[in-house]
């Protein structure tokens, strides 16, 4: 049977590597759809988890994944010999920047490595990890291709970006998919792919264009966050309350979309794949200044909360050396359990450089470390912390309350009440009568 029947049948084995917040997911939706799903991934840890049918993703419930264990229709490897079985193989690993903001693809290179080592004529390799445009075909269509196999005759790759939004209760088979292949060929056979467990799939031309695609979405949303944060300063310093302005902009029926101000736009996508874009434009002699001076604003923003907590502290007649602050929130947004670069690591390394005493309550993170490469730490150490079992009830004991993360169940005008003074990065406590709320 050839690779267009097989998937058509929902026959196609499917190795998906990387078993993380993308990942993960997808091996349940495609595993339920009827599909043989095997998750690789090189984290041994990892893998005998998801194979006690243990989630640690919150999206993906330990019940569902159970279900297509018990189904025959999922198990997770570090072995990746298994590849020479598959027939559709997709990359979900990591796409960090260096700490000089370079993009470091390595993790891409080297599941490459391993898919180069069991290629065979009749898969499909579909890249949906972010990264710059060029990336499929110009570093994964020669690794694939140093051999005798031809891309588009014997082999198929493609590109297609993966939307996932942590937290967001949307079915991710209502999110159309982007799918963007190195020939024709390509990208029928991955369109044919995606369709059998997406509603909507919306092929480009190209695979430089579907990695375009997937910047762009992420570049408007830094660019727009970082724009209502600088607002959200300035309205600050004039006594001009944001909230209400966005909530009244919003009104406007066409022509203005709402973003909101945050301590730092988080995650492993917004805040990061813009820069994949800049990096890659300098080689067209090309600078992405919008790009440069949203990530400059973002990564101010965390000392702005810092520098408002010393001024609400000082009205108080406090220095922020020797106070004790409890951190509300660490996850970089409301109800996940996901805290990567989210602005909660700044904050409490810049807070503990002035002295303050840090405690941080969490539901959703029990652990948290600002990581010892911080440029803020003194003695280059990490600062790990446990969360509060309480917070509401703990929040009198603080000569401050810094909410960097709204999650929901919580009675914040009550938390308003207890606590000696706010800092409400994200407009958590929404009545304006407490008088030691600050803002934006
Ligand atoms: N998290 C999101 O919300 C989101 C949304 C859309 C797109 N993305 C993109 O998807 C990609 C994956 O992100 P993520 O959040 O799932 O990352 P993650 O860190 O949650 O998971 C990545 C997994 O890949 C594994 N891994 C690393 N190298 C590997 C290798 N060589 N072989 C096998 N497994 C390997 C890691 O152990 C980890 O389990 C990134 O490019 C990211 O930008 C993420």
């Amino acid at each position: 049977m050839n690779l267009n029947e097989l998937i058509g049948r929902k026959e196609a084995k499917v190795a998906i590597i990387g078993m993380g917040y993308v990942g993960l997911p997808h091996a349940l939706e495609i595993a339920n759809a009827g599909m043989n799903v095997i998750g690789l991934d090189i984290q041994q840890k990892r893998v005998e988890a998801l194979n006690r049918g243990e989630s640690y993703i919150q999206d993906v419930k330990d019940g569902d994944l159970k279900k297509i264990i018990e189904a025959e229709k999922f198990t997770a490897s570090i072995d990746f010999a298994s590849l020479k079985n598959a027939d559709v193989i997709i990359i979900c690993v990591p796409t960090p920047l260096d700490k000089y903001k370079i993009p470091d693809i390595s993790y891409i290179q080297n599941s490459a490595r391993e898919i180069k080592k069991y290629l065979r004529p009749g898969q499909l390799i579909v890249l949906e990890s972010t990264t710059y445009p060029g990336t499929t075909d110009e570093v994964l269509l020669p690794m694939f291709e140093e051999g005798e196999l031809k891309c588009g005759q014997d082999f198929y790759l493609a590109f297609a970006p993966e939307r996932i939004d942590p937290g967001n209760t949307m079915p991710l088979n209502e999110v159309p998919k982007v799918v963007g292949g190195i020939t024709p060929e390509c990208t029928k056979l991955a369109a044919l792919f995606y369709s059998q467990f997406l509603k909507h799939v919306h092929p480009v031309s190209s695979a430089r264009a579907a990695e375009m695609t997937k910047i762009l979405e992420n570049t408007y949303r830094l660019i727009n966050i970082s724009a209502i944060n600088e607002l959200a300063l300035l309205c600050g310093k004039m006594d001009i309350d944001i909230w209400e302005v966005i909530e009244a902009a919003k009104t406007k029926p066409y022509g203005f979309q709402a973003f909101y101000p945050s301590p730092k736009v988080g995650g492993h996508c917004i805040p990061l794949d813009p820069f994949y874009l800049s990096w890659k434009a300098k080689e067209y002699n090309f600078w992405l200044r919008f790009i440069e001076l949203a990530g400059e604003i973002n990564e101010q923003m965390p000392h702005n909360v810092v520098a408002k907590t010393g001024f609400a502290l000082n009205r108080a007649g406090k220095p922020l050396n020797g106070s004790k602050i409890l951190i509300w929130g660490v996850a970089y947004k409301r109800d996940i359990n996901d805290p990567r670069e989210g602005g909660a690591a700044d904050i409490i390394a810049n807070l503990l450089r002035k002295g303050a005493k840090v405690d941080y309550f969490d539901p959703h993170i029990s652990e948290f470390s600002v990581p010892a490469g911080n440029y803020m730490l003194k003695n280059g150490h990490p600062v790990a912390l446990r969360s509060l079992a309480e917070g509401i009830g703990a929040a009198e004991d603080y000569d401050a309350v810094v909410i960097l993360t709204d999650h929901s169940g919580f009675d914040y005008e009550k938390l308003a009440e207890n606590a000696k003074l706010v800092i409400d990065t994200r407009n958590a406590v929404k009545s304006r009568n407490h008088k030691n709320v600050f803002r934006f």
